[in-house]
């Protein structure tokens, strides 16, 4: 096992990673989660737990919801889900009986499984009315969401994505659920560090409910969290713990809460802005070199590069990347005439490379780099010279350099 331990640390040291949803947490995060907590049971809440021997592991709780609080302005937090499709299983139950109607992105058009997908628990229990993006502009389409509700009167309207590269505009979508007597509710796992810092708008003022991973932009542990108005404070706690899980992950709760003291920092705020502008230049880069994008660029962390012009897939792209050590996802865009497994895109996010400290000079070398493999897709020797350039820009911006 610590040899497989030790390969992964110099795969992360030694590959471009261009996954929209991971990022690097600290060491002081990683030493956390890896603290004495993980041998503590602790269900319940502080203070009111089923077990004894809880002082310490409540004082961590205290402090992620005291920090969480202070970080996104909500009324109330819950730290103890354990994933991003835990938090939402717990915020469906908090807010729904079986069958009501849920309305959210279509998952081919950048949602999330736990959205609603047929093949996820959301799918099997509600009844779904997915949404999409325009044809035309590969954007949200409000107009069209307003139709949508007015027709299903869901009791629900999820928002948030997977791979939507534009800022949602959680306003108009609460005055959509207005006007049809739903609840919103946010899943901000993707752009929650850019929300804490203010790089996006927050959804806090117009949401019913809010859910995030805590592991992506917002570079904590892996893990999640839901924050609500305070009426539907304890509806939300007892879905939770008992209604969805039993102990917290008391060591993942103490690294949330060291994560958000640094996005409590200046410095997280600058990071945050510096995904942003990394992401607008290798996006700007890529359409330099005649790659179309969807909904023609990026205002966040992510974009989605179509590849039909180009005639490769998806898939094609990202296993010949990942030759020349570029690691990124092959993913469905809008329309896509491919299948999930196949696909006509690739998905390029700079959270990690922006944490190893790359600025836009690195992203038009990193737009450069995959072009080179994308236009010539079959020759090795081009490969092998990216993953010699690839190699050098990582010696330039090393990582975790003191774990052994
Ligand atoms: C929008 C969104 N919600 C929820 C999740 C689920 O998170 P997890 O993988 O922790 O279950 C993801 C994960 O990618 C996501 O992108």
């Amino acid at each position: 096992m610590a040899a497989a331990i030790q390969a992964e640390l110099e795969r992360q040291r030694n590959t471009l990673i261009l996954i929209a949803s991971e990022n690097f947490a600290s060491r002081a995060v990683m030493e956390a989660q890896g603290c004495v907590m993980t041998n503590k049971y602790a269900e319940g809440y502080p203070g009111r737990r089923y077990y004894r021997g809880t002082a310490f592991v409540d004082v961590a709780e205290l402090l992620a919801k005291e920090r969480c609080t202070k970080l996104f302005g909500a009324e109330h937090v819950n730290v103890q889900p354990h994933s991003g499709t835990q938090a939402n299983m717990a915020a469906y139950f908090a807010v729904l009986k079986p069958g009501d109607t849920i309305m959210g992105m279509n998952l081919a058009h950048g949602g999330h499984l736990s959205h609603g997908s047929p093949v996820n628990f959301s799918g099997k229990m509600y009844r779904i009315v997915p949404y999409n993006v325009s044809l035309d502009t590969e954007m949200l389409d409000y107009s069209e969401m307003l139709d949508i509700a007015k027709k299903n009167k869901p009791q629900l309207i999820v928002v948030g994505a997977s791979s939507y590269p534009r800022i949602i505009n959680f306003k108009i979508v609460r005055e959509i659920a207005d006007e049809v007597g739903a609840m919103v509710m946010a899943d901000i796992a993707h752009i929650a560090g850019l929300i804490a810092a203010g790089a996006h708008p927050s959804p806090v003022p117009y949401s019913d409910v809010i859910t995030t991973t805590t592991h992506k932009t917002l570079r904590g542990p892996r893990g999640a969290l839901i924050m609500c108005r305070q009426e539907l404070a304890s509806a939300i706690d007892r879905s939770v713990f008992p209604g969805t899980q039993g102990g917290p992950f008391m060591q993942a709760i103490a690294a949330k809460a060291v994560a958000f003291k640094e996005a409590l920092t200046p410095e997280f705020k600058d990071y945050q802005f510096q995904i942003v502008k990394n992401a607008r230049a290798l996006a700007d880069r890529l359409k330099e070199n005649d790659f179309d994008l969807v909904s023609g660029g990026t205002d966040n962390h992510l974009m989605l590069v179509k590849l039909l012009k180009e005639g490769i897939t998806g898939k094609e792209a990202d296993e010949t990347l990942e030759r020349a050590n570029i690691t990124l996802n092959k993913n469905m865009i809008p329309f896509d005439p491919a299948t999930p497994f196949v696909t006509s895109g690739i998905r390029i996010g700079t959270p990690c490379v922006t944490t190893r400290g790359m600025k836009e000079k690195e992203m038009v070398q990193i737009a450069d780099l995959i072009t080179a493999v994308l236009r010539d897709i079959k020759n090795d020797t081009t490969i092998k010279f990216v993953a010699s350039e690839v190699q050098d820009l990582c010696d330039q911006f090393p990582l975790y350099p003191d774990l052994t």
